[in-house]
């Protein structure tokens, strides 16, 4: 039989993620969505079933506002929630989404108990923290996709900006993927060789802001919605690493529990990701000014859950 994954959001992240997955062959995949969006996910599955013939793969997309068809579901993914709109923090989804994730979260553990959960909605670090908190999913089985993504966006400015391949290039960010996000540059490496000894501070600190403003440049151009093909791309690398067992590291969102000397807030740390999902949090060692911007990320996250802790209104699944 093959495996199943859940993804909650037929919008773009979810649909573009649910083509990618039924592309490889390798897995059954749900899509669901809310009632109101009626036989809006269905649609988007046979059309994507239609494919199957070209593309030689014979993984049922089943599109459904009903979580039954989820049942026992290997991983759920949740990009339910509001998208950004131009000029919006990340941040400023907070109550909203944190109720929209939360229930879903509770829904998926009831319907899926082994599952691993992977978040996408944002505030993703707070969002990651109300989906644990409602799903009762140990920690090792709700993580957040971001670190990923961001570092692949710090990779193709290094790439363009060297002029060489992208497939040289490796960057670590690390923290939130907020506002608060840490790429950590001297860890950020062409053909192994870090890019604070190839380019000016000026090109380097430009990467930075840019890598941090990724998001959000996508969000002012495309005027409604959000970026969803490299987010896409960057659940499919966390989904692959844990179907495939291949206790691959990779920067996710993972609760802390001492790590970094930080416990109860989920950040983007190095993760080793395989069967079950989390295997382990790598601690890398980082200067005292990175440690800093850590543990700053780490108190913005603490903010928000903090407030969702003491909003009765938001977080209640
Ligand atoms: C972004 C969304 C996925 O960064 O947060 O594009």
């Amino acid at each position: 039989m093959r495996r199943k994954v859940t993804i909650v959001g037929a919008g773009a992240v979810g649909a573009t993620l649910a083509e990618r997955l039924h592309s490889t062959g390798l897995v059954d995949i749900v899509l669901v969505d809310i009632p109101e969006t009626g036989s809006m996910p269905k649609g988007k599955g046979i059309d994507m079933e239609q494919a199957g013939s070209v593309c030689r793969s014979d993984s049922r997309v089943t599109g459904t506002t009903d979580y039954a068809a989820s049942k026992n579901s290997d991983i759920c993914v949740i990009t339910a929630g509001l998208p950004r709109k131009p000029g919006m923090t990340r941040e400023q989804l907070l109550e909203i989404n944190a109720k929209i994730v939360s229930g879903v979260a509770k829904k998926l553990s009831e319907t899926s108990p082994k599952t691993v959960l992977i978040v996408v909605t944002n505030p993703l670090d707070a969002m990651c923290y109300a989906a644990w908190k409602a799903s009762g999913l140990p920690k090792e089985r709700v993580l957040g996709m971001a670190g990923v993504l961001d570092a692949s966006r710090m990779e193709r400015l290094i790439a363009q900006k060297i002029g060489v391949s992208i497939e040289n290039v490796f960057a670590c960010v690390l923290g939130t993927h907020g506002e608060t996000m840490v790429p950590v540059a001297s860890y950020s490496t062409v053909f192994g060789v870090p890019i604070t000894k190839l380019l000016s501070d000026a090109d380097v600190n430009d990467i930075i802001r840019r890598s941090i403003q990724g998001g959000a440049e996508i969000v002012d151009l495309l005027k409604t919605g959000s970026a969803f093909y490299a987010p896409s791309s960057s659940i499919m690398e966390m989904v692959m690493a844990i179907l495939k067992d291949k206790n691959k590291i990779l920067p996710c969102s993972a609760l802390l529990t001492g790590e970094y000397g930080l416990k109860d807030v989920y950040l983007g740390v190095p993760t080793i990701l395989g069967d079950g999902g989390l295997k382990k949090i790598l601690e890398i060692p980082l200067s005292a000014a990175e440690l800093d911007a850590l543990k700053k990320a780490a108190s913005s996250v603490r903010q928000m859950t903090d407030h969702l802790s003491k909003s009765p209104a938001a977080a209640t699944a």
